[in-house]
């Protein structure tokens, strides 16, 4: 018995000791699963800037693993080393992804610790600059006009971008289906839209938002139920439900996950952290410029996050099943 008592200790002592020694002065990379430039890179490099504030001595850095949809990030981190030095920052991709690709090399919900989540973004519709239309009836009407002509961006299949692009395209009805253009990310596709290499893309405002105020791109609706009407750029805009796309309402939510196994000791300081970043005013107000809202609800909890995402999963497998259509 005393042995096992020993040995009960020891192991305490040891995961305390090595809570204690994390992060040391190993860097923290925070794996994003799209190219660099898009909308989660950016949600990523705010998030690495305000970790590093929580936990003084750390060094988070984001790592960007590219393709299928995020999938080959999301599997880098699925089989990195259990030490809280390899996390992934992934969105509804996390969720959609297992409905997409059904032999998918990683279990979302067994593979990985849940560190809480981060926030929620809207999405803007948006073509590129030389598009002859200025009002989202004129850009339906000139897709109407030009069936089967027209490509539409986006990030992989299983992206946000793909995804909404697909919802939208259904609820458009348009005689003939677009050409879709797959990129590692909206980072590049963003540089094609505004060189005027592909016609438009459903793109998040963390990506979008800039591009817009800089005239860089035009933008013709939102996809969030009620117009941003607080924001000074997206105000402008009516979301899809204005426009007679009922129910229309999809906004991207991101979480924070690190390999199953991770020390709960570590899992618990980096929830501590993210939850003291969520209420960080500098972190808040970059996402809101950008559109964007963090996370206050229990869903920074990690059980909640993992309920939230099991969910979530369910609802887009019903759905995906239903359209008979998949990645592989
Ligand atoms: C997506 O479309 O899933 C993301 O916007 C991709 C990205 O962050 O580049």
């Amino acid at each position: 018995m005393k042995q096992w008592i020993a040995l009960a200790t020891l192991a305490a002592v040891s995961a305390g000791a090595y809570a204690q020694a994390f992060p040391g002065n190993k860097p923290v990379a925070i794996v994003v699963p799209f190219a660099a430039g898009g909308p989660t890179d950016r949600v990523a490099r705010d998030l690495a800037e305000a970790m590093r504030k929580q936990i003084p001595g750390s060094n988070f850095v984001v790592e960007n693993t590219v393709g299928a949809g995020g999938t080959i990030g999301a599997n880098r981190v699925a089989k990195a080393a259990p030490d809280g030095h390899t996390l992934l920052l992934f969105h509804i991709g996390m969720a959609a992804t297992p409905a997409l690709y059904r032999k998918l090399s990683y279990k979302p919900l067994e593979d990985f610790e849940y560190l809480g989540m981060v926030n929620d973004v809207p999405m803007t519709l948006v073509g590129k600059p030389q598009l002859p239309a200025n009002t989202y009836r004129d850009f339906e009407n000139y897709i109407r006009a030009n069936a089967g002509k027209l490509n539409i961006a986006h990030a992989g299949l299983g992206s946000a971008s793909h995804i909404c692009g697909l919802l939208w395209q259904t609820n458009l009805q348009s005689k003939e289906a677009m050409t879709t253009i797959p990129f590692g990310g909206t980072g590049p596709a963003m540089t094609a839209l505004i060189g005027g290499q592909v016609d438009m893309m459903c793109d998040q405002t963390t990506s979008t938002t800039a591009q817009i105020e800089g005239g860089r791109i035009k933008a013709f609706a939102v996809t969030t139920a009620k117009p941003l009407s607080n924001h000074p750029v997206l105000k402008h805009y009516p979301s899809l439900q204005e426009m007679g796309m009922k129910n229309f309402n999809l906004t991207i939510w991101h979480g924070l996950y690190a390999p199953k196994g991770t020390p709960p000791a570590v899992t618990k300081m980096l929830n501590d952290a993210l939850k003291k970043v969520l209420k960080d005013s500098e972190f808040v107000k970059k996402n809101e410029n950008l559109g964007a809202l963090v996370v206050t609800d229990n869903r920074t909890d990690p059980a909640e996050h993992k309920k939230f995402v099991a969910a979530e999963m369910l609802k887009i497998k019903a759905a995906v099943d239903a359209a008979g259509k998949y990645a592989d």
